[in-house]
């Protein structure tokens, strides 16, 4: 029986999207003022396409993490889309190891606009930081693609239910 109860909202809206299956990256940014060097990479899933015309995307970050922090300084950030042997790299960005530490894990090499990206992901897509909206917890920060960046990887990492995924083609669709 669907369960339509409205007295635990939140609940239950947490218990849907925990059960929407979504595509795993880092999103990385760089303080803009030189000197500083702070850089910081966190693991989101909260990331989609905007638009095409210009390329846009948009992510949503919880205003109380320290990328936020950064995105709202910086010029721009890096979406990261992880490979489907990624899950080590995505918990050690999303708290499993200090902020300090976490470039560490996986192949990070810095571009020349001194964003950091993951050379062995499944793509880098460089933002120039557009438009940001607050909303509730969150923050929407919309980002024109300046640069993109394919690697050898081609399967996405996702993560459902609370637990990391790999996609699966299905191989026709019944009639
Ligand atoms: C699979 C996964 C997806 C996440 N997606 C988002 C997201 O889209 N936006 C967000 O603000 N936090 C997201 N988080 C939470 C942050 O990664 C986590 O809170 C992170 O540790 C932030 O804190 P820190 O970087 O200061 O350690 C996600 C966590 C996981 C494990």
């Amino acid at each position: 029986m669907p369960s339509s109860d409205t007295s635990d909202l939140t609940g239950v809206f947490r218990t849907v999207m925990r059960r929407v299956a979504s595509t795993v990256t880092v999103i990385t940014a760089a303080d803009a003022k030189e000197g500083l060097g702070r850089e910081h990479g966190m693991t989101a899933t909260a990331v989609s396409s905007l638009s095409m015309d210009p390329p846009a995307l948009l992510v949503c970050v919880n205003q109380r993490t320290l990328l936020h922090d950064l995105m709202l300084r910086g010029p721009g950030f890096c979406v990261n889309v992880l490979a489907h042997d990624q899950s080590r790299v995505s918990a050690a960005f999303s708290g499993s190891v200090s902020p300090e530490a976490r470039f560490a894990v996986g192949d990070w090499r810095t571009a020349e606009n001194g964003l950091r990206f993951l050379a062995d992901g499944m793509a880098s897509l460089f933002c120039r930081n557009t438009a940001t909206v607050p909303y509730g917890t969150h923050t929407i920060f919309v980002g024109e693609v300046v640069e993109a960046r394919q690697h050898d990887a081609e399967r996405p990492l996702l993560y459902q239910d609370t637990r990391y995924c790999r996609c699966e083609p299905i191989d026709a669709v019944p009639a």
